[in-house]
This record gives C-alpha cells, sequence and structure tokens, in this order.
C-alpha cells in the first residue's frame, strides 16, 4: 500500500506485531458498509464515476459473501480488515478499487467501523438486559409476598418479600439500560471523512455518509474524530457496571442454593454434578458468571491505560482497543444469557424462605417500634428494651414470638399481649408501606410501573 517510499520490506517480527488481522476481520462486515457508503458519497459529489461507484459496490458485495461464506484467504501481510478487503476488490475489480480510498485514511476507516461494531454491541446490551429485566420481573410476581431474612452484613436484618429482593435488580439493570441507551445516543456521530487527522480538500458529503450508515451527524472536529475512543470507554464502563451487578446477583445464588440456606432451586439445565461426589448439583454458571466479570473491568482499565496520554490525533496505540472490547463484550452477552436462563429456571424455596424469615430475632425492629407508637417510649430507649428481650430469648434458646407475656413483663411492666401482633414475619412485611418498601402491596405496585416501562 506504501511501496512507493520503501526500499525493504518488513521484518517477520514487526508483521506479528503490527497485524490486527487476526482479530478485527470480526469488523468485516462494518468495514464493508462503510466502504460501500464512502463510495456512494463520492459518486453523488462528482469525486468518483457512477460508474465506479457501481463496480466497487458490486465488487464489495463480492468481498463480503466470500468472507460470509469462510472462503476470504485473510493475509497477516495485509496488516489488518480494510487493507484485506481493499485488495481484494483489486483483484475482483481493478483499478476502481484504487480510487475507493480517495478523501479516506484508515485512521477515519477505522473509527467508523469501530463505531459501528460497538453500537451493535450497545444494542445487543440492551436487549440482553431487557431480557434479564422480564426474567426478574417474572420471579417478582410469583413470589411478590413470600418473605425472606434481608440482610445487612450478611446478618438477618428484617424480613423483606421475595417480590421485593427480584424488583431490587430490576432497579440496577434498569439504571444500565437506561445507561447504554445515554451511551449510544452520544456515540452515534461518524468520524468518516476525518480523512487522517485534518479532514480533506475534495467536496465531500459527510452528512451524507452520516445519514448512509445509521448516525445522527457527522463528528464535529477531524482531529477529535480519529483521535478519541471514548465511545468504546463509555460501552466498557456501562458494560462493568452491569457486570458489577451481574456479580452481586451471581453470588446471592451461589450462596441461596447452598444446602445451609436452600432459598433456590436451580434448575438442573444451569448446574453440574461432582465427579466424585454423587450429592453435589454445583451452581457453576453463577459461578463463572460471577468470574467473567474480571474480564470487563480488566477491559475497561486496559483500554484506559492504552489511551491515557496519547497525543493527538492517532497513534498505533489504539490498534489495541479492539481485542479488549470485543472479549469484554463477548463475556457481557453470555453473562447477561447465563443469567437470563438461570433467572427463569431457578425456583424460589417458599417454605425454606419463610422458615429463614423467621429466625434470627428478624422482628426486633417492629418489637422496637411497637413501644415507640404504643408506649410512646423514645426510639433509642425502645432500642435498648429490645436488646434486653433478644438477649432473654437467645438465653431461653427461643425466638422473640416464644417468649411468654411475663418474660416480657420481667424486662419492661407495660407490654401487653397486643406486642405478639407485631412479632409475625407476615405483618411485619405488610407494614411496611412506605413507597419503595418491602410490603407486598408496595412490590405490585412497582411490578406494574415496570411492566409499563418495558411495553
Ligand atoms: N489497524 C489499524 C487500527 O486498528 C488501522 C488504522 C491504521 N492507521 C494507521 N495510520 N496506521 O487501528
Amino acid at each position: 500500500m506504501w511501496g512507493g517510499r520503501f526500499a525493504a520490506g518488513p521484518d517477520a517480527i514487526m508483521e506479528a506485531i503490527n497485524a490486527s488481522i487476526g482479530y478485527d476481520q470480526r469488523m468485516a462486515a462494518q468495514d464493508i458498509a462503510g466502504s460501500r457508503a464512502h463510495a456512494a458519497m463520492l459518486a453523488a459529489t462528482g469525486i468518483i464515476t457512477d460508474n465506479d461507484a457501481e463496480v466497487i459496490r458490486e465488487g464489495l458485495l463480492t468481498v463480503l459473501s466470500e468472507i460470509d461464506s469462510g472462503t476470504f484467504e485473510f493475509s497477516t501481510a495485509l496488516e489488518d480488515i480494510h487493507m484485506n478487503v481493499e485488495a481484494r476488490l483489486k483483484q475482483l475489480v481493478g483499478e476502481p478499487a484504487g480510487r475507493l480510498h480517495t478523501a479516506r485514511s484508515r485512521n477515519d476507516q477505522v473509527a467508523t467501523d469501530f463505531k459501528l461494531w460497538v453500537r451493535d454491541q450497545i444494542d445487543a446490551a440492551v436487549e440482553g438486559i431487557e431480557a434479564l429485566i422480564k426474567a426478574l420481573i417474572g420471579q417478582a410476581e410469583a413470589g411478590y409476598d413470600w418473605v425472606m431474612p434481608g440482610f445487612t452484613h450478611l446478618q438477618t436484618a428484617q424480613p423483606v418479600t421475595w417480590g421485593h429482593h427480584m424488583m431490587a435488580y430490576v432497579e440496577m439493570f434498569g439504571r444500565d439500560l437506561s445507561r447504554f441507551r445515554d451511551a449510544r445516543k452520544r456515540m452515534n456521530e461518524c468520524p468518516l471523512g476525518s480523512a487522517a487527522l485534518a479532514g480533506t480538500s475534495f467536496p465531500i458529503d459527510r452528512h451524507m455518509t452520516a445519514a448512509a450508515l445509521g448516525f445522527d451527524r457527522p463528528t464535529a472536529n477531524s482531529l477529535d474524530g480519529v483521535a478519541d475512543r471514548d465511545f468504546a470507554l463509555e460501552f466498557l464502563s456501562c458494560a462493568s457496571l452491569t457486570a458489577m451487578h451481574l456479580s452481586r446477583f451471581a453470588e446471592e445464588l451461589v450462596i441461596w442454593s447452598s444446602a445451609q440456606f436452600r432459598f433456590v432451586t436451580m434448575s438442573d439445565k444451569w448446574s453440574t454434578g461432582s465427579s466424585i461426589m454423587p450429592q453435589k448439583r454445583n451452581p457453576d454458571a453463577a459461578e463463572l458468571l460471577r468470574a467473567k466479570i474480571g474480564r470487563i473491568f480488566g477491559a475497561n482499565v486496559a483500554l484506559m491505560t492504552v489511551m491515557k496520554g496519547l497525543p493527538l490525533a492517532y497513534s498505533k496505540d489504539m490498534q489495541e482497543d479492539k481485542e479488549q472490547v470485543f472479549d469484554a463484550a463477548d463475556n457481557l452477552m453470555l453473562a447477561l444469557a447465563a443469567m437470563t436462563g438461570m433467572v427463569g429456571d431457578m425456583t424460589g424455596n417458599k417454605e425454606a424462605l419463610a422458615a429463614a424469615a423467621g429466625s434470627g430475632f428478624s422482628t426486633a425492629t417492629d418489637l422496637a417500634d411497637w413501644l415507640v407508637r404504643e408506649l410512646n417510649m423514645p426510639f433509642r430507649d425502645a432500642h435498648h428494651v429490645t436488646g434486653s428481650l433478644v438477649a432473654l430469648a437467645e438465653s431461653k434458646g427461643c425466638d422473640l414470638p416464644d417468649l411468654t407475656l411475663e418474660d416480657m413483663k420481667s424486662v419492661h411492666e407495660a407490654i401487653t399481649d397486643a406486642v405478639f401482633g407485631v412479632l409475625g414475619v407476615d405483618n411485619s412485611v405488610a407494614s411496611r408501606m412506605s413507597y419503595g418498601g418491602t410490603a407486598p402491596a408496595q412490590v405490585l405496585v412497582q411490578i406494574e410501573r415496570w411492566k409499563k416501562v418495558l411495553e
């Protein structure tokens, strides 16, 4: 491509470090779409003839079908997808192929291809998250009033509902969804026509190519157009946050499916056995999902580090952007699909959840609130009295509802047997009617709201 200035070819090691074709061939469809838009624009503006544009267009379609059918021979010597496609086009159509690169550089070409690729992944992520949210809502509806322990510090805190816990993740993944959508809006500007860095002296129409490729507008500064990869980093940031949420739920599923918790039964489809211990049902999918998240965080840090301190405009360092994003995107989509499958197929164990909800003095706060409400006690005093009652129950080896009225009165005279009305877990959750609270009625309100949002 640049033989005119060079007397010798590259060293073999140079070729190895320089080539990106091993991975950037994943952008073949985007590269060809970009070239088709560019060729059509060159003809429309009179920079090349209509005939050349037509020959180029047909040649590019042939190249694409060769790549799709696996007959295309990629060459490392041709470095990347852009030069592989162009060289093959030359073989196929001859001289007009050489006119395609008018008013274009690989710098704006690669930025455009990569943006198109990342944009597709944003759309895939949005679809994947929506499917997961629907699966979570399905679980929430099935058990909107099932009681379970709510935890802080992984210690029993207060009873909550299964539906409420599921809907907590719906809120988190809902924000992830809106982050991806925001990122898409911001990144949807077309770099094509920025050329190497300064724009071009040819009378190109950048609005035409931008529209043809589904962008909202062309980028407004040619240096920025070829120099930045913040769109890829924003994708990785959104992916990292989603991945972080996925890993928390994966961790809960690992804990919940243990024999000690038995909160959920994971379906056989998402479990594995042990080659030596016949009783085992291991939550491998949840564990792998929890682990894969590290690769996504890693990609984010890696690309941040590649980009930091790079002077404008393009530097070859930026070729290192793609593998990170490809790997992160692959693993994000896999993780989303696996989580959606697991959530859809898992069974919450209503009885085990209820039994756990009642243990660990989970209604102690309800008792303290009752003392405040009924005996007009300051909350701090009520907290102290309740603490003493918990200690008493603990010493007797029972739970709070199992204490007798005499036990209660031995700690505080004025307690009446009305107190027993607030010690049950169903009462406890039903009473938490504050907006966004865990009461089944509140959970149903949020389920309905989300169903409307997703319509
Ligand atoms: N393979 C390169 C990349 O992925 C394409 C752009 C090359 N541009 C250049 N000026 N060498 O970044």
